[in-house]
This record gives structure tokens, sequence and C-alpha cells, in this order.
């Protein structure tokens, strides 16, 4: 009898300590398991994909000077983007937009550049362009970064024809009106488009459609987009934004609708306070710097919503999800056009993308593409310029780092970690994922999104043992440490040795808010 009551004190005990434990998380044992000999799924090169919108100065001035500009250029295009661009290993690059592409008449921007007609940007800052970066600018573009082009056609204000015959332009070899028009301006064989979008946001700027009028155009709109010889479209219909799920019901749940394309676009901003005042890119408060990670972890319920209704439908994972336009979006710098989203990048903002990253990578099953918004000079950019100045930004600096999990295998991992609290508030303090490339090495990359206090993870990695690990870390005594056009190198990667490696298990010690990526070779 008293056994038993000594026996019932001891487990209401520690169900009281456990749960209080757990409450005030009281984890002090920070894990993160790696399975290292069991890969999973690819993770598509493309989720480390781009997105470069007629919008302020992403293509005229950030990508595009022509060929009469003092600054060193290639084709028109500037050489100092280019090349850095080229460093980060860009998998593919949207254009034209945006809510951009919806007003984008592709016949406007072929032929000689001086005789182009111009067009108004009618949702970024009323600009007039002379379109002289079109169809063969871009693919230029393309052909020098050595990427994928995915091209977002226009649905809201073009017509089915149009369409169709740049996807025709664009791609057929055969004789024909459109091919000979591309020859006659330059461009004797065919180029290879990977991705085609079927307009954007078409719930919005894009059309403001309702999901059932949209999957019925859409079904239109794609009957005709051919796959002419071997290039084959991997057609993208427009989705939601953020949570709306019953627009992703519509499209999936429809089979006529299902088969009419390859991928569905979901597009998620990370926005703190409101969209009426999002608080400055450089000058924020830990409130401010909290709020972000929280709308960034965010991003995984996003997805997995989405995840639930395609693999209602696609348990196949045949379509895949295209987060094609993702990222931080805050107030403009003072004084500039708030119509061009000009806005700098900080440590939080490489933070940011660590965790979007990580997270694309840990869905790797269902996320087949991701572009960041945007490349150059707009949102949370990895590039800005400035006349012939180039910065690079400390979110470049992310996609630098995980460059090497492109097209790697995504490994089984297990993360326990403790929180980071703010306030009467708290998230999880780490964020992570790891891959194994074709040459057997591993990749973990891990976030440390507190502030204020170092962390150190235990990793398990089991199933391999590993001779040499190097590593690196971009982190920054501010949180708000960026690169200016004065002090570009203030934050940058450095080598990375808080580690130790005892019987298959890697200790990692992590600044406050920092990302670090660690490489194991056997
Ligand atoms: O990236 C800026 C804009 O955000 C895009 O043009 C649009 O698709 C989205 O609303």
């Amino acid at each position: 009898m008293r056994k038993s009551l000594l026996f019932i004190f001891v487990f209401l005990f520690q169900a009281c300590f456990i749960s209080s434990a757990q409450k005030e998380n009281l984890v002090t044992v920070n894990q993160f398991v790696v399975i290292a000999n069991n890969p999973g799924p690819v993770i598509s090169k493309d989720i480390y994909g781009h997105f470069s919108e007629h919008l302020g100065r992403c293509i005229y001035e950030g990508l595009w000077v022509g060929l009469d500009s003092k600054i060193p250029n290639n084709y028109g295009i500037r050489n100092d983007v280019l090349f850095a661009l080229r460093e980060i290993k860009i998998p593919n690059l949207r254009w034209p937009g945006g809510c951009f592409a919806d007003t984008y008449h592709w016949r406007d921007g072929i032929g000689q550049q001086e005789k182009r007609a111009s067009i108004v940007n009618i949702h970024w800052g009323g600009v007039t362009e002379d379109n002289s970066f079109g169809t063969h600018e871009f693919m230029k573009l393309t052909e020098l970064l050595g990427c994928d082009a995915y091209i977002n056609g226009n649905v809201g204000s073009g017509t089915v024809r149009e369409m169709a015959e740049w996807v025709e332009y664009l791609t057929s070899d055969a004789d024909s009106p459109m091919t000979r028009l591309r020859k006659e301006n330059g461009r004797e064989k065919p180029w290879k488009v990977k991705y085609f979008a079927i307009g954007n946001e078409n719930w919005g700027c894009g059309g403001n459609m309702t999901d059932e009028f949209y999957s019925n155009v859409m079904r239109q709109f794609s009957t005709y987009l051919n796959n002419y010889g071997e290039n084959q479209l991997y057609r993208v219909a427009c989705g939601p934004s953020d949570f709306n799920v019953a627009w992703t019901e519509t499209l999936m749940n429809d089979p006529a609708s299902r088969e009419r394309f390859q991928g569905l676009s979901i597009h998620y901003y990370s926005i703190v306070d409101s969209w009426n005042n999002k608080g400055s890119a450089t000058d924020f408060d830990e409130r401010q710097w909290f709020q972000t990670m929280n709308a960034n972890l965010q991003m995984e319920q996003v997805i997995k919503g989405h995840e639930a209704i395609m693999n209602r439908y696609d348990p196949q994972k045949t379509k895949g999800l295209v987060v094609d336009e993702w990222g931080n979006w805050f107030n403009v710098e003072p004084g500039t056009n708030p119509g061009f989203l000009y806005q700098q990048n900080t440590l939080r903002d490489a933070v940011t993308a660590a965790i979007h990253l990580n997270t694309f990578n840990q869905h790797a099953d269902r996320v087949k593409v991701a572009n960041l918004a945007q490349m150059v000079n707009v949102l949370q950019s990895v590039i800005l310029t400035k006349d012939e100045k180039m910065v690079l930004t400390p979110t470049y600096h992310v996609f630098r780092m995980f460059r090497v999990h492109q097209d790697a295998q995504l490994l089984n991992t297990d993360l326990r970690c403790e929180d980071y609290v703010y306030g009467d508030r708290r998230i999880s303090a780490v964020s992570g994922s790891a891959s194994v490339d074709k040459d057997g090495r591993v990749h973990i990359s891990l976030a440390n999104l507190n502030p204020n206090k170092s962390i150190t993870v235990t990793c398990p990695v089991i199933g391999e043992t590993y001779k040499k690990i190097t590593g690196e870390v971009l982190t920054s005594d501010a949180m708000n440490a960026m690169n200016t056009f004065e002090k570009p190198e203030t934050v940058k990667p450095t080598g990375f040795k808080a580690f130790t490696y005892k019987e298959g298990v890697l200790t990692v010690t992590m600044p406050s808010k920092s990302v670090v990526v660690l490489e194991l070779v056997k």
C-alpha cells in the first residue's frame, strides 16, 4: 500500500514537473539529430530561385544598363551584378513580374530597341519604361547566368493568342510567322523555357478573379501552351497567398483543372505590424526582430496548409508547390520612391533567408520551386546598386552558403530546441536542415534566431562517420548590421570553428543571431 502511494506521489510529481517544464520550456539540451545513411527526396535546386520584376530599379539600373553605359556590361547587362549572381548559382529566374506581368505585352519588347513601344508601369511608380529590356535581353541574361528561364505570362490583360504565340516565339523550331519573326530579330534557334506561369496573383492585381473563374480561364490558356520539340513546359497555375487554402482547394479538386498545370504558385511575405506601416528595414528594435522571426516561421504553416490539400488530390506528389514570391517586406528607404519598394537589408534578413531555405529544404517532397522577392534593388534583395557601385547584402551571403543543398538529398532530421522568448511570446530558437550531396558530403545548415544568446546544439549524426568537418558562420554584433556602399563588408561569412565531433556527435555552438553551415566529409 505504502509502495503504491509512493509510486503515485512520484508519478504526480513527475507529471507536474514535466508539464510545467514544457510550459516554461526548460529544454536545456538543444538537439538536432541527423540520419545520414537514409537520404530522402532530392532538394530541387529550383527552390533557390530568384525573381526579377519590372519594378523600381530591379531591371533598369540593377541588371540592365544598356550597351552604351559607362558601367562595364555584357550585352547591356552589368558585369558586376552578373559575376556576383553567378557565385550563388542561380538555378532559375522569374520575369517579368509580379503584378507587372499581367500588364506586359511581349511584342512591345522585341525588335530594334529604339523603335519599341514604351509602357507605363501602372503598378510601380507610374514610370514610363522604354521596353529596351525584353524577351531577347531576358533570355540572354539567363544564358549568361547559366540558369533556367521562368516566364510569367499575362492572363489579366492579355489574350490566349498572345500567350500562345509568346511560347511559340520562344521555343518552336518549326517554320511559322512567330519563328520567322524571332529569326528576323536575330535569334535563329529556339530557346529552352523551363517554367511558364499562367498569370500572377489573378485574385488581385492580375484581374481580381474568383477562384472558380480563374480555374476556368487557366484551363483555357493552358490548352494552347504547346510543348514544341523537346521543350517541356512546367506550367505554373496562379495560386493564393498566405493561408487562403480555399483557392488551392478549387484548383486541386477539379481534375480538368489539375491536369492543366504541373505547379501551383503561392506567395507569402513576412510583414511586421501592418501593411500600412511595415516598419523600417534597418531601424528596428527587438520587438520587431521577434515579430519578423515569428512571421518567417509561419511559412512552414502556410506550406503545410496547402500541402494538406494537395496531398488529398495528388498523393503521388506529381504537382509541385511553387513559392514564387517570399521574403521580408518593410517600409521603403526614406526619401526613395514609394512605388519602387527599395529597402536595405540587414542581418535580420539573413536569418530570415536561412529560416525560409531550411523550411523549403524540409518540404522538398512538395516544394519544387521558390523565388526570393526580389533579386536586385527591390524588397529583400541579394544585391543593391547605386550608379556604378554594387553591394552584396547579408541575404546574398546566405544564398552563397546554402547553395550546397541544391539538388542534394534531404536527410531526415529531428530538432528539439529551447524557445526564444520575448515578453509573453515564444518561438523556436533554432532552425535547421541537412542534406547529402552526390559525393557523399553532408551539409548541415542552422540558424540561431535568438539575438541575445549563443546556443549550443548537439547533433548526433547517425549512420556514418566523418574525417573532415569545416564550417562558415554569418553573424555580427548588431541585429541591424548591414552592408552599405561605403562599408560593403560589414556582414560577411567567416570560417567557423566552434564545434567538436566526438563519437559521431557534432556539438555546435552558434553565436546569437547567426547562420551556420557545416560540411562533413568522409
Ligand atoms: O513583389 C512585389 C509584388 O508583390 C508583386 O508584383 C506581386 O506579385 C506581389 O503582390
